[in-house]
């Protein structure tokens, strides 16, 4: 075995703030609470989980921008806490929603000025930016203002941007998040042909069916801890032998699920709502059974729209993480 990229002992992280507007009372919130594990070179390497399951947290330390309240994490052999300069020499980070492009300059040139803050020679600096604009499918369009790019064109030139220094990992935390299905598509992409140049790339995503494509290996990571850490197949044999009923009403279906949370032939049942609409997913031994509970709970109900299907990668989260999504 190669040395690992990156190295996670017991990490621990803890925010402190307050809560209350008139009294302020000091409150501690335990983002990550003992974490351990290591990413192998030239891996891609995911991490699912809720919102506020310690995802974004993780990353900033791993690319040293927030301390560690203690364990210990490593990348590349060297300490976050002790070697923040050679680690960020070494690695490159697009964190959610960042901003950090200059609207009013050409693509081109704002990876230009990446180029400089690296100290890149003008020689250097100049073919690098060409490469990369045309790895990332931008270079016929350089010379234009990135406020006329689209939203996937400006998260291509992220990645541009992240790769300027040449890193050997890659930390993307929700890369693909408010692109079009298309862009995304583009994205994860050029996501695999980074990592076949050899780079490793640590990747934080909610779609698990972009991980599961994506990924080599996947942690589940819920209220601070990892609950599993696996390939994508093996993950999906947590729901082996189970079907998955799914129906969608206009309204909704809380009493439903409470009354099927009860029978003993579900196993997971969550809800997800869009719009007026909510959607109930049930993990069963029993598709008939679960089907008649349903007719039963909902008399009239159009059950034209009602789904069996066999559980995916998604289900298997879900079932993981105890049913939220
Ligand atoms: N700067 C901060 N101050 C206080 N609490 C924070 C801060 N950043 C994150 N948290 C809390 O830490 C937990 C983990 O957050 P985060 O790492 O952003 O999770 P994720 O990226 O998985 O959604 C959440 O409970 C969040 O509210
Ligand atoms: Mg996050």
């Amino acid at each position: 075995m190669s040395e690992p990229v990156v190295a996670v002992r017991d990490l621990f992280r803890e925010y402190k703030t307050t809560v209350g507007l008139l009294r302020r009372k000091p409150r501690i919130v335990n983002a990550l609470n003992g974490i351990s594990f290591d990413v192998q070179p030239g891996e891609i390497f995911g991490m699912v989980g809720p919102n506020g399951a310690g995802k974004t947290t993780l990353i900033k330390i791993l690319a040293t921008l927030l301390l560690p309240t203690s364990g210990t994490a490593q990348v590349l052999g060297y300490d976050v806490v002790h070697h923040e300069r050679r680690i960020r020499q070494h690695i490159n980070f697009i964190l959610g929603g960042e901003r950090g492009l200059y609207w009013r300059l050409s693509g081109y040139d704002n990876l230009r000025y990446f180029a400089d803050l690296y100290r890149l020679d003008r020689a250097t600096a100049e073919t690098r930016c060409k490469d990369l604009l045309t790895l990332v499918g931008l270079w016929d369009r350089h010379d234009e203002r990135v406020e006329g790019y689209s939203k996937g064109m400006k998260q291509r030139l992220h990645i541009a941007k992240a790769l300027i220094n040449e890193p050997r990992v890659l930390f993307l935390d929700e890369p693909t998040i408010g692109l079009d299905p298309l862009a995304a598509r583009m994205l994860r992409e050029l996501i695999s042909e980074i990592r076949s140049r050899g780079i490793t790339i640590f990747l934080t995503s909610h779609y698990m069916w972009e991980m599961e494509i994506l990924c080599d290996r996947l942690a589940v990571l819920c209220d601070g801890k990892i609950i599993t850490l696996d390939s994508p197949a093996n993950l999906k044999n947590h729901v082996n032998g189970l079907e998955v009923v799914e129906l969608q009403v206009l309204g909704t279906l809380d009493e439903v699920a409470d009354r099927l949370r009860a029978r003993p032939y579900i196993d997971t049942v969550s809800l997800s709502s869009s719009g007026h609409a909510q959607t109930i997913r049930v993990q069963t031994d029993d598709a008939q059974a679960t089907i008649s509970e349903i007719r039963q709970s909902l008399p009239g109900i159009d059950l034209s729209r009602l789904v069996v299907r066999p559980p995916n990668l998604e289900d298997a989260y879900i079932k993981l993480v105890g049913g939220e999504s």
